[in-house]
C-alpha cells in the first residue's frame, strides 16, 4: 500500500525573532523582553519534533521583521493554489513580498487581496479536516469581504467566525479542527452566532471545549499531523479528553514566543493541503454600502453607525469620507458594510437606516408582493415597517407610503399609476391583500442629523451629570420645549399629551391642567389610573390618600380614589359628572370645558374602572392612533406603557419628548424616535412646574431662557 504523502510544513528559522512593537494584548509588557537564546532553543526542539512526521522547508528570516517567525500568517494553500497573506499592521507588511516570492518559486499558482483587505493566512484560515470546509475569522485581523474571496479562489465552502476577544486575535489561538472531525476550540473567544454555527456544524460529541487556563497556555494552538498534536502546554483534564478522542499531546513549550503572541500552530504553516473532493465555492458573506451625511464627527453620528455595524456581527470599510469643512457644513461617507448572511445584513442595513443612512443606488427592482391568504396573517417574510417616512417601487414608480408607523406591514392596493401603499397592522389584513415582501424596492427617507439636533440628544441624561450643571441641561431641554410648544400653539397645530398617575403623585396635576386650559394640549392620551388619581385629587385633594399640600396621609384617605371612581361610575361617565357640577376642577375637567378630547386605556391594574376607559385593546389602540394622526408634537410624561404605546404608532417627523425618572425608559423611546425625539430624565412634577413657568414667561414676553437664572427644580 502507497503511503500517505508526507505533510509539509513551513518554517522560519527565530534569527530576527524578538518582541519590537504592541499589536496584540500579548506583546503589551514584553517589548525586548524575549531572550533570544531561549527562543532559539525552543525553535528547535519544535521543528525536530516536527521533523519527525513531515517535511518541513525553511524560508530564509530577514532582519528587521521579528514576526516572520509566524509562518501561518504567510497565506494559505489548497492545493497547488496559494492565497497570499494581506497583513493587517504595517508592522508585518513588508513581509508580503518575501512569502510572495517563496510561494511563486515553488511554483503554487498565487492570489493576492485587494490592497487594504487585511487577510492574515492560515492564522484565520483553518480547513475543516472531515467537513472539507473552511472555517475563517473575521472581526479582529481578518476582513469578512476576504471570505468569498477565498471561497472563489480555492473553490471551497466558507465557514465564518467572528472573534470577539483581542487576546485571540487569530482563528488559530483558539480553534483547532482535528483529524476525525474533532474540534478543539476555547468557545468565549467567538460571539454567539459563530458559536451557534460551529454547534450546528460539530456535533457535541466532537466538540473538546478549552478552559480559559488552558486557551491563555495557547493549547488550541497546535499543529495536528495524524493523531499527534503539537502544542505549548496542554493541563491532565485537556490531555485526558484529547486522548479520549484518539490523540496523543506532544508537548513542546514555546514560551518566548508566547511573549510576541504565538505558539505551535503560528510558528508552521501546512503547505499544499490536498483538496477535499467534496469542496466547492460556497460563501454566505453579502454586503451592501450606504450613504451617510451630516455633522457625522461631532454629533457621533459616524461612531454610532460603525458600533451598529460591529455589534450586529458585521464589517464595515469607509469607502470614501468628505469631510465639511465650516462649522455648519455638513460631511459625507460611503460605508460599505458586510455581514456573515443575508439575514444579518437585513439587520443591520435596517438599523442604519434608522440612523439615517441611506443605500448606495444600485439597480433598482420593483418591491416584491405576496397576497395575504388568511385574515390577519401577513406572508412569512414581510416587511416590517419603521416610523420613517418610507417608499416602496411598484410598477416602475416609487410611491409614498401612507399612514407610516412602527410594525406594521406595507399593503400595495390598485395597479399602475393609481397604486397606493399604506402601512397596515396585522389585524386589518384581508384574504388578497398584497403585502410587500423581502428588502428589495424599499426605500426609508430619513432627515440628516444636524449640528442643531445635538442640544435634544444631549438633554437625554440630564440627570446623569454632575448636578449643578444637570440642572442647567433640564432647564435648557424645557426652555427648548416650550419654545416649540408655544410655536405650535401659535400656528394652531396640535399637540399630544400622554401621561401616567406620577403625573398627579408628584403634584403636576394642576400644571397639566393648565396646559389643557391654555391651549397647550390638543388631545390626551392615558390610562383608567390618570384619570382616577385626578379626580381623586379634585374631589377630595388627595393623591392615593396623601394631602397634596401637606405631603401627610388624611384619615380613610385610601378609599378616596375608590370614591372617586364610585362618583363619576354614578355620574355615568366625566363628562357628565362634570355637567353636573360633581366634578369640578383638574386635567379632566378642563379637558370637558375646552372639548379636548381624551383615550382612556385600560390595563390589568385598573380599579373599576372609570366608565370612560376602554376595556377594549383593539378599540382604544385604535383611539389612539387616531389622536395621534397629524400631530405636530407628543408629549409624554411618566407613563412607559402609554409613552411606548403612543411611541409605535407615531411617524418619524413628529416632535417626540419624552419626560422620566428612569433614564432607560427615556433612551428607550428616544432610540426608537426620529432625530426630532428629545429624552428629559428629571422628576415629572418638576419638569411641569418648569414647563408653566417657561411658557407664561414667553407669553408674557422674553423668549430666551438664561443659564444664570435661579429655577425652582
Ligand atoms: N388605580 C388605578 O386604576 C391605576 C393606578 C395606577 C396605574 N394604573 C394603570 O396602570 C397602567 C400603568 O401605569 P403607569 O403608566 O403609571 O406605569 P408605567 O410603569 O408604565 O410607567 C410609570 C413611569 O413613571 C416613571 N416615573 C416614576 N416616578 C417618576 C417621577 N417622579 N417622575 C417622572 N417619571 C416617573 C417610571 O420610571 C415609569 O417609566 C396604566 O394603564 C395606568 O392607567 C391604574
Amino acid at each position: 500500500m502507497p503511503s500517505p504523502p508526507r505533510v509539509r510544513l513551513l518554517m522560519c528559522r527565530p534569527d530576527f525573532f524578538e518582541v519590537r512593537y504592541v499589536i496584540n494584548p500579548w506583546m503589551d509588557g514584553n517589548v525586548g523582553r524575549s531572550a533570544q537564546d531561549a527562543a532559539r532553543s525552543q525553535w528547535q526542539a519544535l521543528h525536530g519534533r516536527l521533523g519527525e512526521v513531515a517535511q518541513v522547508e525553511l524560508i530564509e528570516p530577514r532582519p528587521g521583521l521579528p514576526d516572520m517567525v509566524f509562518t501561518a500568517n504567510a497565506g494559505v494553500t489548497f492545493g497547488n493554489r496559494a492565497i497570499l497573506g494581506r497583513f493587517l499592521y504595517r508592522e508585518r507588511q513588508p513581509e508580503e513580498a518575501h512569502f510572495r516570492e517563496w510561494f511563486t518559486g515553488l511554483g503554487f499558482d498565487v492570489f493576492e487581496m485587494p490592497p487594504d483587505l487585511p487577510f492574515e493566512g492560515a492564522g484565520d484560515a483553518l480547513l475543516d479536516r472531515e467537513g472539507g470546509w473552511m472555517w475563517i475569522a473575521y472581526g479582529l485581523r481578518t476582513e469578512l469581504d476576504a471570505h468569498p474571496l477565498v471561497a472563489r479562489w480555492l473553490d471551497v465552502e466558507v465557514c465564518s467566525l467572528r472573534l470577539i476577544d483581542p487576546r485571540f486575535y487569530h482563528l488559530d489561538t483558539c480553534f483547532c479542527p482535528l483529524e476525525g472531525g474533532w474540534l478543539m476550540y476555547h468557545p468565549p473567544a467567538f460571539d454567539a452566532a459563530s458559536n451557534r454555527l460551529i454547534e450546528a456544524r460539530v456535533p457535541s460529541e466532537r466538540r473538546i471545549p478549552v478552559s480559559a487556563a488552558d486557551a491563555a497556555h495557547f493549547a488550541c494552538n497546535a499543529i495536528n499531523i495524524g493523531q499527534r498534536i503539537f502544542l505549548n502546554h496542554a493541563s491532565p483534564e485537556l490531555k485526558a479528553a484529547l486522548a479520549a478522542a484518539g490523540h496523543e499531546v506532544v508537548e513542546t513549550p514555546l514560551t518566548e514566543f508566547m511573549k510576541a503572541g504565538g505558539a505551535a500552530k503560528c510558528l508552521a504553516l501546512c503547505v499544499g493541503e490536498p483538496r477535499p473532493s467534496r469542496a466547492s465555492a460556497a460563501c454566505e458573506v453579502q454586503s451592501d454600502s450606504v450613504h451617510l451625511e451630516g455633522h457625522l464627527l461631532d454629533s457621533g453620528l459616524l461612531d454610532r453607525a460603525l458600533d451598529v455595524i460591529v455589534d450586529g456581527g458585521g464589517s464595515f470599510r469607509v469607502m470614501e469620507f468628505r469631510l465639511g469643512r465650516q462649522r455648519q457644513s455638513t460631511s459625507r461617507a460611503e460605508i460599505h458594510v458586510s455581514a456573515p448572511s443575508s439575514d444579518a445584513l437585513g439587520k443591520l442595513m435596517a438599523r442604519l437606516a434608522d440612523l439615517g443612512a441611506t443605500a448606495v443606488p444600485r439597480e433598482e427592482a420593483d418591491a416584491q408582493l405576496e397576497t395575504v391568504t388568511g385574515t390577519g396573517v401577513a406572508p412569512e417574510d414581510f416587511y416590517a415597517t419603521t416610523i420613517y417616512p418610507t417608499e416602496v417601487r411598484v410598477g416602475g414608480r416609487w410611491i409614498p407610503v401612507q399612514d407610516q408607523r412602527m410594525d406594521g406591514v406595507v399593503v400595495i392596493r390598485g395597479e399602475g399609476d393609481s397604486a397606493e401603499a399604506r402601512c397596515t397592522i396585522f389585524r386589518r389584513l384581508e384574504p388578497g391583500d398584497r403585502v410587500v415582501i423581502g428588502g428589495a424596492g424599499i426605500r426609508r427617507v430619513r432627515r440628516v442629523e444636524t449640528r442643531e439636533d445635538r442640544p435634544a440628544i444631549a438633554a437625554d441624561f440630564a440627570f446623569m451629570g454632575e448636578r449643578v450643571s444637570s440642572e442647567r441641561r433640564v432647564g435648557l431641554a424645557v426652555e427648548r420645549v416650550a419654545w416649540q410648544m408655544h410655536q405650535i400653539r401659535g400656528q394652531g397645530g396640535r399637540i399630544v399629551a400622554v401621561a401616567g398617575p406620577v403625573v398627579v403623585h408628584t403634584g403636576g396635576a394642576d400644571r397639566l391642567a393648565w396646559l389643557v386650559r391654555e391651549g397647550y394640549v390638543q388631545a390626551l392620551l392615558a390610562g383608567n389610573g390618570l384619570a382616577v388619581h385626578d379626580i381623586e385629587q379634585a374631589m377630595f385633594g388627595t393623591s392615593l390618600g396623601v394631602d397634596a399640600r401637606l405631603g401627610a396621609g388624611v384619615r380613610g384617605g385610601h378609599r378616596n380614589h375608590l370614591r372617586a371612581i364610585n362618583a363619576i361610575r354614578r355620574c355615568g361617565g366625566i363628562a357628565q359628572a362634570v355637567r353636573q357640577g360633581v366634578l369640578e376642577s383638574g386635567i379632566f375637567y378642563e379637558c370637558i370645558r375646552r372639548d379636548v378630547p381624551f383615550a382612556l386605556a385600560a390595563s390589568i391594574r385598573d380599579d373599576g374602572p372609570l366608565p370612560d376607559t376602554l376595556t377594549d385593546m383593539i378599540r382604544a389602540q385604535d383611539e389612539y392612533a387616531r389622536h395621534i394622526k397629524g400631530a405636530d408634537m407628543i408629549l409624554m410624561l411618566g407613563s412607559m406603557l402609554h409613552s411606548i404605546g403612543s411611541g409605535n404608532m407615531t411617524p418619524a417627523g413628529v416632535k417626540m419628548v419624552c419626560v422620566d425618572i428612569n433614564p432607560a425608559v427615556v433612551t428607550k423611546l428616544a432610540d426608537r424616535g426620529s432625530v426630532l425625539s428629545s429624552g428629559v430624565v428629571a422628576d415629572v412634577g418638576s419638569f411641569l412646574s418648569l414647563l408653566v413657568e417657561r411658557l407664561r414667561h414667553m407669553e408674557s414676553g422674553p423668549m430666551l431662557y438664561r443659564a444664570d437664572e435661579p429655577m425652582a427644580v
